[in-house]
């Protein structure tokens, strides 16, 4: 049981991870529309991973793609974590149901408006988001809050950059920046939360399409993460966390903190700097950052959620 069901919009760059977010919302949220940004692999390939993922789940919601690039730096993917395709490692099922929109930003701006007191969730680089923003900035009056996977107290891209941040350190900033309510999924507690041989055997064990596309993907990401890591027994699971964030908030400690975007220098872009000095004299937080999960109650929720999508 979801503690409540927050009407959301899921901007995403589909991503192993990703598609677990969408599983999470399409359970435990008023999901009011996806919408899609490059980042895990260029923009055509993680719109089609969405498009698969809504039939996968029989969903009823619109797909609207948006940035092919950051704002400003260079686009650079991330096939060395997802593979080429954004989901490598499942035989996926051709989408039969067609993209509703090019335009994410405006899709963003116009359903924020229609459902005033909805959230975002942030899944991928912020390109977006940050355009929404420049495009209406009212949209900040709208909007309950912002939940993002990324950032943290040390880096996976870089020794101090999270992917999602550095991949568009300029929309991370304005995002950050923008006085909107924030939550923040980082590595910090996204690295709690692994998919284990025996968690992963758990989805597979329910059957049918859907969670064997999942177990088959969480195979391959989590091989993927013990390859390139000497202390994960499985893949990190970061971008659902963003999702029950919402949903479930007892799973998670946290703390209000300031926190900062840095947008540029060879070992600092992309950086999140979070505030935590006890000084009384201290910048206001900006920003609710989770600190811990506990990690087998979110893996329950997540077996859950895929069983009840299969029907
Ligand atoms: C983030 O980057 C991507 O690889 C994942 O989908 C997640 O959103 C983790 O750094
Ligand atoms: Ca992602």
């Amino acid at each position: 049981m979801s503690e409540s069901t927050p009407a959301i919009i899921l901007d995403c760059d589909p991503g192993h991870d990703d598609v677990v977010a969408i599983v999470a919302a399409a359970r435990h949220t008023d999901l009011l529309g996806i919408t899609t940004v490059a980042g895990n692999a260029p923009l055509d390939r993680t719109t089609y991973n969405a498009r698969v993922m809504r039939d996968l789940l029989g969903l009823e919601v619109e797909v609207h793609s948006g940035a092919a690039g950051p704002l400003v730096v260079a686009p650079a993917f991330a096939g060395y974590v997802h593979g080429e395709s954004g989901l490598d490692g499942a035989e996926l099922p051709e989408p039969t149901t067609p993209l509703d929109g090019t335009d994410a930003a405006r899709f963003i701006v116009d359903t924020i408006h229609a459902r005033p007191g909805c959230h975002l969730v942030v899944t991928g680089p912020m390109t977006n988001i940050a355009l929404a923003l420049v495009q209406d900035p009212s949209i900040r009056d709208d909007l309950a809050g912002i939940s993002f996977m990324g950032g943290g107290t040390f880096g996976n891209r870089t020794p101090t950059a999270e992917f999602n941040i550095w991949a568009d350190p300029h929309a991370a900033r304005v995002v950050v920046d923008s006085g909107i309510p924030l939550i923040m999924a980082g590595l910090d507690v996204t690295h709690q939360f692994q998919a284990t041989s025996d968690r992963i055997d758990r989805v597979r064990a329910i059957g049918g399409p859907l969670a064997t596309v999942l177990s088959d993907l969480f195979t391959f990401f989590s091989a993927n993460y013990r390859e390139r890591h000497d202390d994960l027994e499985g893949a990190a699971v970061h971008d659902p966390l963003a999702v029950l964030a919402l949903t479930h908030p007892s799973l998670f400690s946290v703390a209000e903190r300031f926190v900062a975007v840095v947008d540029s220098g060879e070992l600092t872009r992309g950086m999140t700097v979070v505030d935590r000095r006890t000084l009384v004299d201290r910048p206001t937080p900006n920003c609710r950052v989770l600190e811990t999960v506990d990690a087998p109650a979110a893996w329950d929720v997540i077996v859950e959620a895929i069983a009840a999508a299969r029907g």
